[in-house]
């Protein structure tokens, strides 16, 4: 058994990180969200400069750091934290690209599967899988609290992939017969690490760019969409 601090994690007190933890993508994205919602607020971790705060959210304890990009990136932070810091659930909060044509650019989605061509979960030691699903209690949470906060959650399968740049585009079709709606490339390895380590995860969207319209969107506008899905993630803790 490994002790803390972990080769990527220099947190040396386990009081210094929460039992929730919500995840973005970028370091930064973690940083802002820290400095805006959370009060009595500290930084516990700049190794690589994956940014890791520590507050609370009315009074309530949260730890908001960044996973990186990709399934390897989002492998290691999450299996250190549910392993050797005692973290209970990992919500990412994330963006996506539209494989569907019926998603507007800024819709939210609650993954209520992840299909992947990765060999992650092979890998990692819990069967050769390609279609992997969140906690179901914290999805059933989630849908509630977006309910009563009348924000849309449209509940659907995600593709994370490993490739962004792909010169074969013929291989969507294959993934849309999985019925993806939309890409990211980190829930996947989240949800085989969650179900590895007896965890719980959910990962939340807000849509970035379509594959299909070629729509984008601009950082200022992502921000503004993030608040909103940061909102949903915080009121769940
Ligand atoms: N591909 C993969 N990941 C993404 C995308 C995309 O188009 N948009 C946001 N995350």
């Amino acid at each position: 058994m490994m002790n803390i601090p972990t080769p990527h994690i220099e947190i040396t007190d386990l009081d210094k990180i929460a039992k929730t933890v919500l995840m973005p993508g970028d370091p930064l994205r973690a940083k802002f969200m820290a400095e805006t919602f959370l009060e009595n607020v500290s930084c516990v971790n700049t190794v690589r400069n994956m940014l890791c705060y520590t507050g609370y959210y009315k009074g309530k304890k949260v730890s908001v750091m960044g996973s990186g990009m990709g399934m390897p990136s989002i492998g290691i932070y999450s299996y250190e934290l549910y392993q050797f810091y005692g973290v209970e659930q990992i919500i990412r909060i994330g963006s996506c690209g539209a494989y569907d044509s019926n998603l507007n650019l800024f819709d939210m989605i609650l993954a209520d599967s992840a299909y992947s061509e990765s060999s992650f979960a092979q890998t990692l030691g819990i069967g050769k899988k390609q279609i992997l699903k969140p906690t179901k209690t914290l999805n059933t949470k989630i849908k509630n609290k977006a309910k009563k906060m009348e924000i849309d959650l449209i509940s659907a399968r995600i593709h994370s992939s490993d490739v962004f740049y792909r010169l074969n585009h013929d291989d969507y079709l294959k993934i849309l017969a999985r019925k993806c709606v939309a890409v990211e490339m980190e829930a996947f390895a989240l949800f085989a690490n969650a179900i590895a380590t007896g965890k719980k995860a959910a990962c939340i969207l807000t849509v970035s760019d379509s594959l299909v319209t070629h729509a984008k969107t601009s950082s200022e506008e992502r921000e503004k969409s993030f608040v909103k899905m940061m909102e949903l993630a915080l009121s769940l803790i």
